[in-house]
């Protein structure tokens, strides 16, 4: 039996195709809006950056690539043998030049766990506002003090006179399996790890 493996679309996809391709694995070529491609022995599942480690807890996938900040924001049971240092960027406190936090700051964000772990950890007791997307308005319009937000380039930040405060934690791109697939098809399992962990350090 073939394993499955879940990827997201997103940012991460280049990067995954590309070390797959070096380890000497099957990746689908551009498939369109196809959700499930079935090669060479391995069947993979497109779904949204933030389902990939949900596909793979539940043992629908067998493995999947998930970035850290996926991994954090939600406690899931995975076993991660491997960073696959994909999509390398960092998590940020980030907001106008000189911003002083008062007691009860607000923060906009889409990571609300890591944003209120974050400043719980300080003593702050922020006020925590979900934002599904271009956050970095949010400070902008007065909906909030900061952002918690991804930082990869810095340009959107720039473009919008934002600037980092914070360092928060560095993000990259993990390999994720299920823990009890993991042990029953080890010997399936193992040896791809093995191929994608060579292809890193070559
Ligand atoms: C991410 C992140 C930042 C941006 C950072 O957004 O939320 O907005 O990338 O990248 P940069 O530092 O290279 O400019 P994404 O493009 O995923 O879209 P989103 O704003 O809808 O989350």
């Amino acid at each position: 039996m073939s394993l499955t493996v879940a990827l997201s679309k997103g940012k991460l996809l280049a990067g995954s195709a590309q070390l797959f391709r070096k380890a000497g694995l099957p990746f689908p070529e551009d498939e369109g809006r196809r959700l499930v491609v079935e090669m060479d022995g391995l069947r993979f599942l497109f779904v949204k950056d933030m389902d990939v480690p949900t596909y793979v807890e539940y043992g629908v996938a067998d493995l999947g690539i998930s970035g850290r900040d996926v991994l954090l924001e939600r406690a899931y049971d995975l076993y991660q043998p491997l960073d696959l240092g994909i999509g390398k960027c960092r998590m940020a406190v980030a907001g106008p030049k000189g911003t002083v936090l008062g007691d009860r700051p607000r923060v906009a964000t889409k990571f609300t766990r890591i944003a209120t772990e974050h400043f719980a950890k300080k003593g702050v007791q922020a006020e925590v506002i979900y934002v599904g997307g271009s956050v970095e308005l949010s400070p902008l319009v007065g909906l909030s003090d900061v952002i918690v937000d991804i930082v990869e380039s810095g340009k959107t930040l720039e473009e919008n006179d934002l600037h980092v405060l914070e360092h928060i934690c560095d993000i990259s791109s993990v390999l994720v399996a299920n823990r009890a697939i993991y042990k029953l098809r080890y010997g399936v399992i193992a040896p791809l790890i093995e191929r994608l962990r060579a292809a890193l350090i070559t």
